[in-house]
């Protein structure tokens, strides 16, 4: 199977990004011909200052080494290093019905949210359409807020292949099992827009600052506790092994537990699960040619096949070129 997912580069991930999705995307890389990209373009919608637009491209890429992507079975790649994909944004967004665009919710959030309603964040799904099209990709692993997205890429396919012949697989979405809602340390779900994540390469004394302040109710000690209203208890479960999270629940319910002796122990799990990913990610930004010979090599790959199907669809549009 052809797997395609793109990572918006916007800043550290969090545990929240680790367990809904950098997890599951990192397994699917064995027995599968997965394509990953950092979405580059995409983010120009947001961020528009070049040094940090390269430093979170980069970014993105060292998390996703650091964590266990192997770019001999996976290929990584950044979406500037395939610039045929705007090419065929253009094509697609003939076949695009403006009303399409107009229902997209992502497009209402983020004016909603303050970005610049530009033409580009309106372009957005369309983009996203020919990023999945153009691998003929079979399957894409996404967050439930992207299945719209995947439903316009699939009639947009759908229209282009009606129109002109049977050039893209209409691809399925994968949806990542997110039912691992990971709180963040003030009980919400864990987001950057709220402002408490917890990374995954925070360390030392940040970090222990972070869990220790992770809000609980007063309960006293003594008090028996339900452990999945204990935000605490969530975050360990996550990391603990099944004996130790069973251990830990009837503890919650047979009262005598206090949070302070819980936070100790997911400090401690954390640092011991995240050590490794640290120590690597570290190895990997003292080595920042590897990281871009990675990349390099992942766009030529992903180019190749890129620029066949482009092929085909000059071809199917009546645009062959001319010299
Ligand atoms: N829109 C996606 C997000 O915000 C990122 C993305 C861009 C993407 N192109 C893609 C995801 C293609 C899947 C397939 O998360």
């Amino acid at each position: 199977m052809r797997i395609l997912s793109g990572i918006q580069p916007s800043g550290r991930p969090h545990l929240g990004n680790y367990f809904g999705a950098i997890r599951q995307y990192i397994s699917l890389q064995t027995g599968n011909e997965p394509f990953y990209f950092i979405a580059s373009y995409h983010a120009l919608t947001a961020v528009q200052d070049p040094p940090l637009l390269r430093e979170y491209t980069l970014g993105v890429a060292l998390d996703f080494l650091a964590l266990g992507l192997d770019p001999e079975q996976a290929t990584l790649f950044a979406q500037q290093d395939v610039p045929e994909v705007t090419e065929l944004t253009w094509i697609l967004s003939c076949v695009t019905p403006m009303g399409m665009l107009e229902r997209a919710v992502s497009y209402k959030d983020k004016v909603a949210q303050g970005l610049a309603p530009s033409h580009g964040l309106f372009a957005y799904p369309v983009l996203q359409a020919a990023d999945i099209l153009i691998y003929l990709s079979d399957l894409v692993p996404v967050g439930q807020d992207q299945r719209q997205h995947i439903e316009m890429t699939r009639d947009i396919a759908g229209k282009f292949n009606q129109q002109f012949g049977d050039v893209f697989v209409v691809p399925e979405p994968y949806i990542l099992d997110s039912t691992a809602v990971v709180p963040g340390t003030d009980g919400r779900k864990m987001s950057k827009s709220y402002g408490n994540e917890i990374g995954i390469f925070e360390e030392g004394s940040v970090l222990k600052k972070k869990v220790m302040s992770i809000v609980t109710d007063s309960k006293p000690v003594e008090a028996p506790k339900d452990p999945q209203e204990s935000t605490p208890f969530l975050l360990l479960r996550l990391l603990a092994s099944p004996e130790e999270t069973t251990d830990w629940e009837s503890r919650y319910r047979a009262g005598g537990l206090g949070y302070g002796e819980v936070k100790k122990r997911l400090l401690a799990l954390i640092e011991e699960h995240f050590a490794p990913f640290l120590e690597r990610r570290r190895e990997l930004e003292a080595d920042p040619d590897y990281v871009m010979d990675v990349l390099a090599e992942g766009g030529r790959r992903a180019r190749a096949v890129a620029q066949q199907v482009m092929h085909q669809v000059r071809e199917a549009t009546g645009l062959r070129t001319t010299y």
